[in-house]
């Protein structure tokens, strides 16, 4: 197995909800008119306290600098696990599940804080670029590890870190932070760029004056819905995920999903905003998930993490029929 450090050196920031009109110039720029700039990874995450934004140092100049807007004071690289056949253009998402004990759970062993962000087309382990010495000697024995320059995978040199490194012993990791559990459901999807003027409008309406159907349509949180969508465009390749609700908004056989167009739950980890130097988070809630072989997501934000699971049994089959009928692909 191969994994590959992508080259885009990448900032985590948060914008305060109601400042998001001071933000949408650069953000509509980043989302729709990319071939404007020079961004190749873009992120933008709503959920009921922010928005979060990962984004590469090209993109990042789109957005103004401001006191609303809050940024991680590191630089992120993104990881990639590519298991053969190159890139990761393949069409079965790679759930975290996959990755929770030959990654995360190795990085969490060495004190290694991972932020995570799962797409419609894989999963990007983010690490503090001041790690990645240790990143790569911890996984080093697991995979072959390459990294993206100007865009063509060479080898890594290791940079032979030697001292310091304890081989872990097996720790028990209890899950410590609450956890709740929205009860709205979630697709993780993906839609070809070609198509995405077609549905710019409504995308615009989704991301950015969501507020107005928060009573109707969607529920307001009373009734345990919570609004969480997640765009990102990362090396040319969309994914959307979003609420069942927000979903039936979109035109029909539009959105890919997969052949069996699962709806998946979600997690919401976090009492007080976990910050981004804890470590073992993801790997509390990926390694259970993994040893029980439910097929999960993840997605952290600024201040919360989220993971998606999906459990076979959860809805009826009559009513999951009738709902991926309108999902799948074809
Ligand atoms: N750093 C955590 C970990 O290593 C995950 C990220 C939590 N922080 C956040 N702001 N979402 O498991």
């Amino acid at each position: 197995m191969e994994l590959h450090i992508l080259e885009h050196r990448l900032r985590v920031a948060s914008i305060a909800k109601e400042s998001i009109q001071l933000f949408t110039y650069g953000l509509i720029k980043l989302a729709f008119l990319s071939s404007k700039t020079r961004c190749k990874f873009f992120s933008l995450t709503e959920t009921p306290e922010d928005y979060t934004i990962i984004v590469d140092e090209e993109g990042f100049l789109e957005l103004p600098s401001s006191e609303h807007l809050s940024v991680a004071d590191a630089t992120w690289l993104a990881l990639n696990v590519v298991s053969g056949g190159g890139g990761f253009s393949g069409s079965q998402p790679i759930g975290v599940t996959k990755i929770a004990k030959s990654v995360i759970a190795p990085l969490a062993d060495q004190n290694i804080s991972v932020f995570m962000l799962s797409t419609y087309q894989t999963d990007f382990i983010l690490v503090r670029e001041r790690d990645l010495p240790f990143v790569m000697h911890t996984l080093a024995a697991e995979f072959t590890i390459l990294r993206v320059v100007n865009g063509e995978t060479v080898a890594a040199d290791d940079l032979g870190i030697t001292n310091g490194f304890v081989k872990p012993k097996l720790v028990q990791r209890p899950v410590i932070h609450p956890l709740s559990s929205p009860s709205n459901m979630f697709c993780v999807t993906s839609l070809d760029p070609d198509t995405l003027p077609t549905v710019a409008t409504l995308l615009m309406d989704v991301m950015f004056y969501s507020n107005g159907v928060k009573d109707s349509v969607v529920g307001n949180e009373d009734s345990g819905h919570i609004r969480f969508f997640s765009f990102s465009l990362i090396e040319g390749y969309i994914s959307l995920v979003m609420d069942v609700q927000t979903q039936q908004r979109f035109p029909n056989n539009l959105l890919f999903t997969s052949a069996s167009g699962e709806l998946w739950k979600m997690v919401r980890i976090g009492g007080q905003p976990l910050g981004f130097d804890e470590c073992g988070i993801v790997a509390q809630i990926s390694e259970p998930l993994a040893a029980a072989d439910i097929p999960a997501y993840y997605i952290s934000t600024f201040k919360f993490d989220h993971a998606l699971y999906f459990l076979k049994n959860l809805i009826p089959e009559s009513d999951m029929k009738r709902d991926c009928g309108k999902l799948s692909r074809n």
